[in-house]
């Protein structure tokens, strides 16, 4: 988003607010899906859980994957069908299976014995995806630490599921979030591939692979296209995995490129030297991504001229409610207005209240 458009906007709605381009967001859903053809996805409802962001990927077609009771609600609020949804925790509450089957959700997730034994009573109702581990320690969050099984082990949990008289519909993975390179998804398959010849030559064959989420966006490295970044999954899965059902549970390539993060400078102090600028956002707010997500967002300011190592901090009274230490910047002057770019993805959703502030504004633009 441009300035001038920005200080519209801005002029409008106040700061710190959250610029949704819904234009933006049918493009990201598009891609994906072109670059995904005859695959499924569903949207990771936690990345950002906005009802009105939801609704517009409904209308575009997609699934959602869902975790826990209340993003089961958000769905629901948005009109969206349980047959569109997919439960993908791995640890789950009797009542948070219960609830999900209610709504008419039938296909969960699993990693581990005692989750199966939660099935068991159920086992007419609800169908099971195994969930194998793929560790991936170079992507931004490795989605392998806590949840999954091993892929030496996915296979004897799957017997062991089968044998239990569970409905095991297939695999699924995550191959880290913001994923450096599609070869993980490569190896992730390639381990699906000797599980579903093993479990087909026992007598039960796996119809569904997962492929999770992790494509990646540009912060502040380019990363590849969609389509060029899933080229090689894609050939991988038509030759070795026609005629099974392929699901991906993309969060971030779908949410983060379309939001713009509006701060203004409320204060500012010269310590020490360094100019110190005090934003109305911070940590505690739409900046957690910094601290949960790992990320850091492009930037851009309007004032042009010599640059000043500089810090900008966000308004709580807390010292850790610092963003960036040693950025050049022009001379700036309260009231600046910061914006900040690809902030959709795991920002607002982990954002709080600590100190009074209240969360930024959610204004959808086109
Ligand atoms: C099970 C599961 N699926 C999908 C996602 C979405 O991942 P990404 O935003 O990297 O696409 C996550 C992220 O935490 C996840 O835990």
């Amino acid at each position: 988003m441009d300035f001038t458009t920005a200080q519209k906007l801005v002029a409008e709605h106040g700061t710190p607010v959250l610029f949704v381009s819904a234009n933006r967001l049918r493009e990201s859903y598009r891609s994906l899906a072109a670059a995904l053809p005859g695959v499924e996805l569903f949207y990771a409802v936690k990345a950002n859980a906005c009802e009105e962001l939801l609704v517009i990927l409904r209308d575009e077609g997609a699934s959602f994957d869902v975790c826990t009771c209340g993003e089961i609600d958000i769905a629901r609020r948005c009109g969206i069908a349980p047959e569109r949804c997919l439960h993908t925790h791995p640890i789950k509450t009797e009542r948070d299976i219960r609830y999900a089957l209610d709504y008419g959700i039938d296909l969960f997730v699993v990693d581990n014995e005692a989750e199966l034994n939660k099935f068991t009573p159920l086992r007419d109702r609800a169908q099971v995806l195994v969930r194998m581990s793929i560790q991936n320690p170079h992507c931004l969050v490795n989605l392998s630490h806590k949840f999954g099984v091993s892929p030496e082990k996915a296979f004897a949990l799957i017997e062991k599921a089968h044998e239990m008289g569970l409905r095991v519909k297939g695999i699924s993975f995550h191959a880290g979030s913001q994923n450096q390179s599609p070869m993980k998804y490569i190896e992730a398959l390639d381990y699906c591939r000797d599980i579903c010849w093993k479990a087909a030559s026992q007598g039960f064959p796996l119809e569904v692979i997962d492929i999770g989420g992790g494509f990646p966006i540009n912060y502040l490295e380019p990363v590849p296209s969609p389509a060029q970044f899933c080229r090689p999954v894609n050939e991988y899965l038509e030759r070795y995995f026609a005629g099974y059902r392929i699901i991906a549970e993309p969060g971030r390539i779908l949410c983060g490129p379309s939001v713009t993060l509006a701060t203004r400078i409320i204060g500012k102090s010269l310590r020490d030297g360094v100019w110190w600028y005090y934003l109305d956002e911070g940590i505690y707010g739409s900046f957690s991504g910094k601290i949960y997500d790992h990320c850091d967002y492009p930037m851009a300011v309007a004032r042009k001229g010599k640059r000043h190592t500089s810090v900008l901090a966000g308004p709580t009274c807390d010292s850790f409610d610092v963003l960036y230490e040693n950025v050049p910047l022009p001379l700036m002057e309260i009231g600046d207005i910061l914006l900040f770019g690809a902030m959709g993805a795991y920002t607002n959703a982990s954002a709080t209240t600590f100190n009074g502030y209240e969360k930024a504004k959610i204004v959808f633009v086109d």
